[in-house]
């Protein structure tokens, strides 16, 4: 606790919410760890603002644009009031040096995030569109789906799919309707679903595969 006093002492800043503290695209020269309160990061995907993640106290952001010397690839706004340091690249190169457990949590944070790009690429080469969703659905089920009474839930915002698959809301709105009323799924709220049997989901996306190689689509 001292010692993050110190660290603020030196680097802090609070910040209120509302703040934006950097535009995707601008230059970046400073990184950020949040010590309190939460950042919200956003990122501009076909005019829609998508949000890439929320961050909390301990997480760090805005390192990408320092490390690579390119402009800020997402949008950073404060979302409630936050106490942070601020990094200059002299200090961030210093601190990596001097610490390998820095060094560590940059690696697993970087290698989280390109993990996260690569099941989004996988996604996007399934050509169909029905399918994609599908397999975004099932994908998530398997990995991080919890177990319940109706099947296994699964925290997803649902409704802005369409945003991260490249498919039209209209089809996205359409396949759920169908998904639902065949009983294979079911929406809890905006950002959860349950899916009911994962082994008939799978066998629905089997269809859906068939029908777009050998049917009319
Ligand atoms: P930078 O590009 O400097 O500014 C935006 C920051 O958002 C970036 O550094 C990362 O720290 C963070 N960021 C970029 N992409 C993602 C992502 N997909 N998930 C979480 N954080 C991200």
């Amino acid at each position: 606790m001292a010692n993050e006093e110190a660290l603020f002492q030196r680097f802090g800043r609070e910040i209120a919410a509302g703040t934006v503290l950097f535009k995707e695209g601008d230059p970046g020269r400073e990184m950020y760890v949040l010590q309190s309160g939460k950042v919200t990061l956003t990122k501009n995907v076909r005019d829609v603002e998508k949000v890439l993640a929320v961050l909390g106290p301990g997480e760090f952001f805005g390192e990408m644009a320092i490390i690579s010397n390119k402009p800020r690839s997402a949008t950073a706004t404060v979302s409630e009031t936050a106490r942070l340091l601020v990094i200059d690249p002299r200090t961030f190169e210093a601190m990596i040096r001097g610490n390998a457990e820095i060094a560590v949590r940059l690696i697993k944070k970087l290698s989280d995030r390109l993990a996260e790009a690569h099941t989004q690429i996988e996604r996007l080469l399934v050509a169909d569109p029905q399918s994609r969703v599908v397999h975004a659905m099932l994908q998530a089920a398997i990995s991080r789906g919890k177990k319940g009474p109706e099947g296994l839930l699964v925290e997803m915002p649902v409704r802005e799919l369409h945003v991260d698959l490249g498919v039209s809301e209209q089809l996205l709105l359409s396949l759920l309707e169908r998904m639902e009323r065949s009983g294979l799924v079911s929406q809890v709220g905006p950002e959860a679903l349950v899916v009911r049997d994962v082994d008939q989901l799978q066998e629905y996306l089997r269809f859906l595969e068939y029908k777009w190689k050998f049917g009319e689509g």
